[in-house]
């Protein structure tokens, strides 16, 4: 499918998915007031909505053709992963999301825990109306991103965390999810389990790749991502390109990039970039996104072909050019 037409395609799904969130926090504001105002506020801001159009294109071509039966789903993988960022730009002292203020940095940090939390709950609620299994879906998603989200607390600034925890790190917190989106719309559209988990591994490696690229971001991305580059870094967040450098220098290199990450700023920032070239680092993580990519593109070979599937391998692509 050519690009243009693609980008239309999504752009037509995304605007749907807006027009139900919207109204969504239209009628919440009226019943709960402030939460719902200034959660709605975080949630109508922008964003690429991939884990609706994910679950509503994996949907179609799984052979639902009634978009009413999966919104409330798209919606609710929406909506729960807008409540990990609101409770994520607390931990990470975060003060732009979305190209907007966060919202603690607006309401402080009492108010957006719960904010997060009536995310989550709103979530939940959509979610809700699905059978038991695609509900245990979408729990132990949540489940695991909140134990993922422990571990990468405990590993900040853990200079031997290996290329094993931090794959167990993004598995939980980021790719889980798209994989939970992707199993419930092969559920909702009534596929078998063999067919729903293989559409798992598909979210599983699109969200790996995703979160590699956007570790990536992190370092040698631009402001076009509407959050601002070294985050990652100043919070102490092992991220691949870190973790590869650290084994791969040695001597006084290692020991420099060492104090670069245990003391960053600023400053640092372009020696830190400068070492993780020579450590061929960022080529390294580059690679694993492709690998990553190819997998969860071979994943969607076995489908029939039709313009679902076209856009899944559209969004496969899209992964890797994106620069926010
Ligand atoms: C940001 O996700 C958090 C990560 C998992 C890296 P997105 O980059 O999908 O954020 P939005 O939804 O487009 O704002
Ligand atoms: C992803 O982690 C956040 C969640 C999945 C909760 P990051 O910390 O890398 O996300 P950004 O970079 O702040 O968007
Ligand atoms: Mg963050
Ligand atoms: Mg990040």
């Amino acid at each position: 499918m050519e690009a243009d037409i693609a980008m239309d395609m999504l752009e037509e799904i995304r605007v749907i998915i807006n027009a139900n969130l919207e109204s969504l926090i239209e009628e919440q504001k009226a019943i709960f007031g402030e939460v719902a105002e200034v959660s709605g506020n975080v949630l109508l801001a922008g964003g690429k909505r991939l884990r609706p159009i994910v679950t509503y294109l994996v949907y179609q071509m799984a052979g639902g053709d009634d978009i009413d039966a999966i919104l409330p789903l798209a919606m609710a993988f929406e909506l729960i992963h807008t409540a990990t960022l609101v409770h994520d730009d607390i931990n990470d002292n975060s003060s732009v999301r979305r190209g907007k203020p966060t919202m603690h940095s607006m309401v402080g940090q009492s108010k957006a825990i719960i904010g997060g939390d009536w995310l989550f709950v709103q979530g939940f609620g959509l979610g809700g109306i699905y059978n038991e299994d695609v509900v245990k879906v979408m729990a132990d998603c949540c489940a695991k991103i909140a134990s993922a989200e422990f571990m990468q607390i405990d590993h900040v600034l853990n200079l031997a965390t290996s290329p094993e925890d931090y794959l167990e790190i993004v598995k939980g917190k980021t790719a889980g999810p798209f994989a939970a989106a992707a199993k419930g719309a092969a559920m909702v559209a009534d596929l078998g389990s063999s067919e729903s988990n293989k559409l798992f591994e598909f979210g599983m490696e699109l969200g790996i790749a995703f979160q590699l690229v956007d570790d990536l971001l992190d370092v040698v991305g631009d402001e076009r991502i509407g959050k601002p580059r070294g985050i990652d870094v100043y919070e102490g967040k092992m991220t691949l390109p870190l973790i590869h450098a650290l084994t791969i220098l040695h001597g006084d290199e290692r020991e420099e990039l060492e104090s670069i990450i245990t003391n960053f700023d600023d400053s640092k920032f372009e020696r830190l970039i400068q070492l993780l070239e020579i450590g061929g680092s960022i080529n390294y993580s580059e690679i694993l996104v492709n690998n990553h990519l190819e997998r969860a593109s071979q994943y969607l070979e076995n489908f029939d072909d039709c313009d679902a599937k076209s856009l899944l391998q559209f969004v496969v692509s899209m992964v890797k050019n994106r620069n926010s």
